[in-house]
Protein backbone atom coordinates (compact mmCIF):
# COMPACT_ATOMS: atom_id res chain seq x y z
CA UNK A 1 0.00 0.00 0.00
CA UNK A 2 1.53 3.35 -0.86
CA UNK A 3 -0.04 6.21 0.54
CA UNK A 4 0.66 9.95 1.08
CA UNK A 5 0.40 9.37 5.10
CA UNK A 6 1.13 13.12 5.21
CA UNK A 7 -2.75 14.10 4.01
CA UNK A 8 -4.18 11.49 7.16
CA UNK A 9 -4.14 14.44 9.56
CA UNK A 10 -6.33 16.81 8.18
CA UNK A 11 -9.29 16.54 9.58
CA UNK A 12 -13.08 15.63 7.74
CA UNK A 13 -14.04 18.66 6.40
CA UNK A 14 -17.14 16.96 4.23
CA UNK A 15 -20.60 17.38 6.62
CA UNK A 16 -22.48 17.10 4.01
CA UNK A 17 -25.58 14.20 4.45
CA UNK A 18 -28.27 15.17 2.33
CA UNK A 19 -28.25 17.58 -0.78
CA UNK A 20 -31.09 20.45 -1.29
CA UNK A 21 -31.65 18.77 -4.69
CA UNK A 22 -31.70 15.34 -5.66
CA UNK A 23 -28.94 14.35 -7.56
CA UNK A 24 -31.04 11.65 -9.94
CA UNK A 25 -31.76 11.17 -13.29
CA UNK A 26 -33.95 14.96 -13.11
CA UNK A 27 -30.92 16.77 -12.64
CA UNK A 28 -28.32 15.49 -14.38
CA UNK A 29 -30.41 15.35 -17.78
CA UNK A 30 -31.25 19.01 -16.93
CA UNK A 31 -27.46 19.68 -16.76
CA UNK A 32 -26.81 17.74 -19.98
CA UNK A 33 -29.91 19.58 -22.07
CA UNK A 34 -28.59 22.81 -21.25
CA UNK A 35 -24.95 22.04 -21.23
CA UNK A 36 -23.49 22.52 -18.24
CA UNK A 37 -21.05 20.09 -18.67
CA UNK A 38 -17.91 22.15 -16.85
CA UNK A 39 -16.51 18.70 -15.78
CA UNK A 40 -16.19 18.06 -19.31
CA UNK A 41 -12.49 18.36 -20.03
CA UNK A 42 -12.78 16.80 -23.72
CA UNK A 43 -9.98 14.65 -24.02
CA UNK A 44 -9.00 11.12 -21.88
CA UNK A 45 -7.75 12.19 -18.60
CA UNK A 46 -4.08 11.60 -18.96
CA UNK A 47 -3.36 9.52 -15.87
CA UNK A 48 -6.10 7.45 -16.78
CA UNK A 49 -4.60 6.99 -20.33
CA UNK A 50 -1.07 6.37 -18.68
CA UNK A 51 -2.68 3.42 -16.50
CA UNK A 52 -4.53 2.17 -19.97
CA UNK A 53 -0.90 1.82 -21.98
CA UNK A 54 -0.06 -0.45 -19.33
CA UNK A 55 -2.62 -3.34 -19.57
CA UNK A 56 -1.59 -5.75 -21.62
CA UNK A 57 -5.72 -7.92 -22.08
CA UNK A 58 -6.88 -6.16 -24.73
CA UNK A 59 -10.72 -8.50 -23.30
CA UNK A 60 -10.42 -7.15 -19.94
CA UNK A 61 -13.92 -6.20 -19.03
CA UNK A 62 -13.95 -2.53 -18.22
CA UNK A 63 -16.87 -0.30 -16.82
CA UNK A 64 -16.71 3.46 -17.01
CA UNK A 65 -19.78 5.17 -14.74
CA UNK A 66 -21.36 7.94 -15.03
CA UNK A 67 -19.44 8.01 -18.37
CA UNK A 68 -20.53 11.46 -19.52
CA UNK A 69 -18.50 12.08 -23.15
CA UNK A 70 -16.63 8.92 -22.07
CA UNK A 71 -13.14 10.03 -23.77
CA UNK A 72 -11.48 7.27 -22.08
CA UNK A 73 -13.91 4.75 -24.11
CA UNK A 74 -12.40 6.42 -27.16
CA UNK A 75 -9.38 5.69 -26.16
CA UNK A 76 -9.26 2.41 -25.35
CA UNK A 77 -11.12 1.59 -28.89
CA UNK A 78 -8.04 2.82 -30.08
CA UNK A 79 -6.13 0.92 -28.30
CA UNK A 80 -7.74 -2.21 -29.24
CA UNK A 81 -9.34 -2.88 -26.46
CA UNK A 82 -12.83 -5.43 -26.67
CA UNK A 83 -15.11 -5.24 -23.20
CA UNK A 84 -16.24 -1.82 -22.48
CA UNK A 85 -19.17 -0.97 -20.61
CA UNK A 86 -20.43 2.23 -20.86
CA UNK A 87 -23.04 3.93 -17.79
CA UNK A 88 -24.69 7.34 -17.67
CA UNK A 89 -27.73 8.17 -16.00
CA UNK A 90 -28.96 11.08 -18.25
CA UNK A 91 -30.57 9.88 -21.08
CA UNK A 92 -29.36 13.08 -23.40
CA UNK A 93 -26.12 11.68 -22.35
CA UNK A 94 -26.55 8.58 -23.53
CA UNK A 95 -28.13 10.01 -26.67
CA UNK A 96 -24.76 11.87 -27.40
CA UNK A 97 -22.88 8.53 -26.56
CA UNK A 98 -25.18 5.87 -29.11
CA UNK A 99 -24.15 8.36 -31.81
CA UNK A 100 -20.58 8.61 -30.79
CA UNK A 101 -19.91 4.68 -30.72
CA UNK A 102 -23.13 3.99 -33.34
CA UNK A 103 -22.84 -0.24 -33.97
CA UNK A 104 -19.23 -0.47 -31.77
CA UNK A 105 -19.42 -3.84 -31.23
CA UNK A 106 -16.43 -3.52 -28.63
CA UNK A 107 -18.92 -1.02 -26.55
CA UNK A 108 -22.44 -1.63 -24.25
CA UNK A 109 -24.42 2.03 -23.41
CA UNK A 110 -26.50 1.59 -20.53
CA UNK A 111 -29.16 4.51 -19.58
CA UNK A 112 -28.75 3.35 -16.03
CA UNK A 113 -27.91 4.28 -12.71
CA UNK A 114 -25.12 3.25 -11.69
CA UNK A 115 -26.39 1.99 -8.16
CA UNK A 116 -28.79 -0.55 -9.80
CA UNK A 117 -26.42 -2.19 -12.18
CA UNK A 118 -25.22 -5.61 -11.85
CA UNK A 119 -22.38 -7.14 -14.17
CA UNK A 120 -19.00 -8.32 -13.57
CA UNK A 121 -15.50 -6.31 -14.28
CA UNK A 122 -11.91 -6.98 -14.01
CA UNK A 123 -11.50 -2.53 -14.10
CA UNK A 124 -13.53 -0.06 -13.04
CA UNK A 125 -12.55 3.71 -14.39
CA UNK A 126 -13.28 6.54 -12.11
CA UNK A 127 -13.20 10.39 -14.17
CA UNK A 128 -15.00 12.74 -11.82
CA UNK A 129 -18.05 10.31 -11.02
CA UNK A 130 -16.85 9.64 -7.57
CA UNK A 131 -17.34 13.67 -6.98
CA UNK A 132 -20.84 13.21 -8.65
CA UNK A 133 -22.45 11.36 -5.62
CA UNK A 134 -23.39 13.13 -2.68
CA UNK A 135 -21.22 12.10 0.13
CA UNK A 136 -23.31 10.62 2.11
CA UNK A 137 -23.00 8.20 -0.56
CA UNK A 138 -19.74 7.39 -0.69
CA UNK A 139 -20.06 3.87 1.24
CA UNK A 140 -22.43 2.64 -0.76
CA UNK A 141 -20.42 3.82 -3.73
CA UNK A 142 -17.59 1.68 -2.55
CA UNK A 143 -19.62 -1.33 -1.56
CA UNK A 144 -21.49 -1.08 -4.69
CA UNK A 145 -17.92 -1.39 -6.64
CA UNK A 146 -16.60 -4.11 -4.72
CA UNK A 147 -19.81 -6.28 -5.38
CA UNK A 148 -19.49 -5.53 -9.44
CA UNK A 149 -15.80 -6.13 -9.56
CA UNK A 150 -14.45 -9.83 -10.36
CA UNK A 151 -12.13 -11.19 -8.08
CA UNK A 152 -8.63 -9.19 -8.82
CA UNK A 153 -10.72 -6.57 -10.06
CA UNK A 154 -9.88 -2.97 -9.87
CA UNK A 155 -10.86 0.56 -9.29
CA UNK A 156 -8.42 3.03 -11.01
CA UNK A 157 -9.22 6.78 -10.95
CA UNK A 158 -8.33 10.25 -10.36
CA UNK A 159 -10.39 12.43 -7.05
CA UNK A 160 -10.35 15.51 -6.32
CA UNK A 161 -7.53 16.39 -3.06
CA UNK A 162 -9.52 19.61 -2.31
CA UNK A 163 -12.98 20.37 -0.65
CA UNK A 164 -15.47 22.74 -2.05
CA UNK A 165 -18.03 23.24 0.81
CA UNK A 166 -20.99 23.35 -1.71
CA UNK A 167 -24.13 21.45 -1.30
CA UNK A 168 -23.87 20.77 -5.30
CA UNK A 169 -21.39 18.88 -7.20
CA UNK A 170 -18.59 18.62 -7.49
CA UNK A 171 -18.20 17.35 -3.94
CA UNK A 172 -14.66 16.96 -2.89
CA UNK A 173 -12.36 15.08 -0.46
CA UNK A 174 -8.72 14.63 0.85
CA UNK A 175 -7.49 10.81 1.18
CA UNK A 176 -8.09 11.11 4.55
CA UNK A 177 -11.46 11.32 3.94
CA UNK A 178 -11.43 8.44 0.98
CA UNK A 179 -9.01 5.97 2.71
CA UNK A 180 -12.02 4.98 5.32
CA UNK A 181 -14.67 4.44 2.83
CA UNK A 182 -12.36 2.20 0.73
CA UNK A 183 -9.88 0.21 3.01
CA UNK A 184 -12.47 -2.31 4.97
CA UNK A 185 -13.39 -3.77 1.34
CA UNK A 186 -10.27 -3.05 -0.95
CA UNK A 187 -6.31 -3.22 -0.54
CA UNK A 188 -5.10 0.53 -1.40
CA UNK A 189 -2.13 0.09 -3.80
CA UNK A 190 -2.16 3.90 -4.35
CA UNK A 191 -3.36 6.94 -2.98
CA UNK A 192 -1.00 9.62 -4.10
CA UNK A 193 -0.59 13.00 -6.19
CA UNK A 194 -1.29 12.81 -9.92
CA UNK A 195 0.97 14.69 -11.65
CA UNK A 196 -0.61 13.78 -15.26
C1 LIG B 1 -19.29 15.04 -13.27
S1 LIG B 1 -19.99 14.16 -14.61
C2 LIG B 1 -18.58 13.25 -15.22
C3 LIG B 1 -18.72 12.78 -16.65
C4 LIG B 1 -17.44 12.14 -17.22
N1 LIG B 1 -17.00 11.02 -16.42
C5 LIG B 1 -16.36 13.16 -17.36
O1 LIG B 1 -15.42 13.14 -16.53
O2 LIG B 1 -16.43 13.98 -18.27
C6 LIG B 1 -20.90 12.91 -13.78
C7 LIG B 1 -21.70 12.04 -14.72
O3 LIG B 1 -22.30 11.00 -13.97
C8 LIG B 1 -23.64 10.83 -14.38
N2 LIG B 1 -24.33 10.28 -13.20
C9 LIG B 1 -24.65 10.92 -12.05
N3 LIG B 1 -25.21 10.08 -11.18
C10 LIG B 1 -25.25 8.86 -11.78
C11 LIG B 1 -25.69 7.57 -11.38
N4 LIG B 1 -26.25 7.35 -10.19
N5 LIG B 1 -25.54 6.54 -12.25
C12 LIG B 1 -24.98 6.74 -13.48
N6 LIG B 1 -24.54 7.94 -13.91
C13 LIG B 1 -24.67 8.99 -13.08
C14 LIG B 1 -24.10 12.21 -14.83
O4 LIG B 1 -25.16 12.18 -15.76
C15 LIG B 1 -22.82 12.76 -15.45
O5 LIG B 1 -22.72 12.48 -16.82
Amino acid sequence: MKLKMEQENKTEACCITQCDVPMDQKYWDTRWEKQETGWDIGYPSPAITKYIDGIADKNTAILIPGCGNAYEAEYLIQQGFTHITLIDIAPKAVENLKQKFENNPNITMLLEDFFEHKGGYDLVIEQTFFSAIPPFRRKEYAAKMHDILNENGRIVGVLFDKQFNNPFPPFGGCPCEYRPIFENLFDIKTMEACYQ
